[in-house]
């Protein structure tokens, strides 16, 4: 079956089962292979993309649910080719990552929390990105750059960037 979708600002015509979840036709059928498959069944947050700018994950999505919501992931995130989302601004600064496989979809999840929190406690933090497991332990890394990535928001925003 024909679907046509929203794919980071772009129209993208996939011929899949209904039933397909998002994981795989970004992966397979639309080669954003950014979006990473960790359990396949919503538990580890690896997979993670936005769906009108709200975290969710791709594995548990089924083509047929997307409909025209807009769908971001990875590959998407930075608002210009020669921008970072203050997410990979602040994940760079502070090296976040270690051997970097769940990284995509801890950045997803943080820039769907920094939207709704722009500047979360310790507690929300935590609650936000419950769903994403690291499992080099990078938490405490992921926790420090979300605050970094506040504070450079912010002061975009001061900026009026
Ligand atoms: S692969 Fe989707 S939550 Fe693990
Ligand atoms: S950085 Fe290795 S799994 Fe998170």
């Amino acid at each position: 079956m024909k679907y046509t979708l929203t794919v980071n600002g772009q129209s993208r015509t996939v011929d899949v089962a209904p039933e397909t979840p998002m994981l795989w036709v970004l992966r397979d059928s639309l080669e954003l292979a950014g979006t990473k498959y960790g359990c396949g069944h919503g538990v580890c947050g690896a997979c993670t993309i936005h769906l009108n700018g709200e975290a969710t994950k791709a594995c548990m999505t089924p083509v047929s649910t997307v409909g025209r919501k807009k769908i971001t992931t990875i590959e998407g995130l930075a608002p210009s080719p020669t921008k970072l989302h203050p997410v990979q601004q602040a994940w760079c600064e502070l090296d976040v990552a270690q051997c970097g496989y769940c990284q995509a979809g801890q950045l997803m999840t943080a820039a769907s929390l920094l939207k709704d929190t722009p500047k979360p406690t310790d507690e929300e933090i935590d609650g936000a990105m419950a769903g994403n497991i690291c499992r080099c332990g990078t938490y405490t890394r992921i926790r420090a750059g979300i605050k970094r990535a506040a504070e450079l928001a912010s002061g975009a925003k001061e900026a009026g960037q």
